[in-house]
């Protein structure tokens, strides 16, 4: 097991408490990443694109950049942007240990299979936060980061772990008595995640959290 003192001093003091509905899961996260054994590769889509927002987006590839950085020499973090400016930024608030590059993240992923075919390379953590969610129009994109799944799947294994960004659950319920409400049906993943999560049940890989963000390993 990692230890990653650095990164989790970083972590408890200056990220928990501004991340709001997303510490829960990032903190999941980063304790399964200290399990794997190695050096990791982290891919991601849909880079940090304004400084401190960390309540709004998250500031993922700032936390990533902390973890492998405090982790090792060798573990990786590529991540992709469609927007210049967004990935101008990035590269303000990140270390060259983050492999930036600007393109559509279906696109850019299907390159960097072929890189990883030819490398023997597997994705341990792919984290989805590309095409921002319309909640009233969720499909396009929920389609989208089905597409980025589908494009880097070969290079995911039973361990990888898959999480999705911005995946409030979706419930059919009623009003009951008084404050409680009656659920028709269990509530499930929505959002960005919405078709990755029907692939997943689908594909009998495990849930590990259900919440702002979801994951799964076991695809
Ligand atoms: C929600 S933000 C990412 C936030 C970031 N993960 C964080 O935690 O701070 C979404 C980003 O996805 C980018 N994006 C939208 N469509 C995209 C596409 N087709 N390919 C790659 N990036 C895309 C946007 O430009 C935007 O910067």
């Amino acid at each position: 097991m990692y230890k990653n003192h650095e990164f989790w001093k970083f972590f408890d003091n200056e990220a928990a408490a501004k991340l709001a509905l997303r510490e829960k899961t990032f903190r999941k996260i980063f304790e399964h990443l200290d399990l794997v054994e190695g050096p990791i590769t982290i891919v991601e889509t849909g880079c940090a694109r304004l400084a401190d927002n960390w309540a709004g987006d998250g500031q993922s590839t700032v936390m990533f950049d902390k973890y492998i950085s405090s982790r090792d020499q060798e573990s990786v973090c590529y991540t992709v942007d469609i927007n210049p400016t967004s990935v101008s930024e990035c590269k303000k608030l990140v270390s060259p240990r983050i492999h930036i590059t600007q393109d559509d993240s279906v696109h850019y992923l299907n390159v960097l299979a072929r890189q990883f075919s030819q490398a023997e390379k597997c994705i341990s953590f792919l984290y989805l936060d590309s095409f921002d969610l319309d909640k009233t129009y969720w499909y396009p994109s929920a389609i989208h980061h089905l597409k980025e799944l589908t494009a880097v799947m070969r290079f995911i294994d039973a361990k990888t772990l898959v999480v999705v960004d911005d995946c409030p659950l979706n419930g059919d319920f009623i009003p009951g008595t008084g404050t409680q409400i009656s659920f028709l049906a269990p509530a499930s993943v929505g959002g960005k995640g919405r078709l990755v999560a029907e692939y997943a049940a689908a594909a009998g890989a495990r849930i590990l959290f259900s919440d702002y963000q979801a994951g799964w390993t076991g695809f």
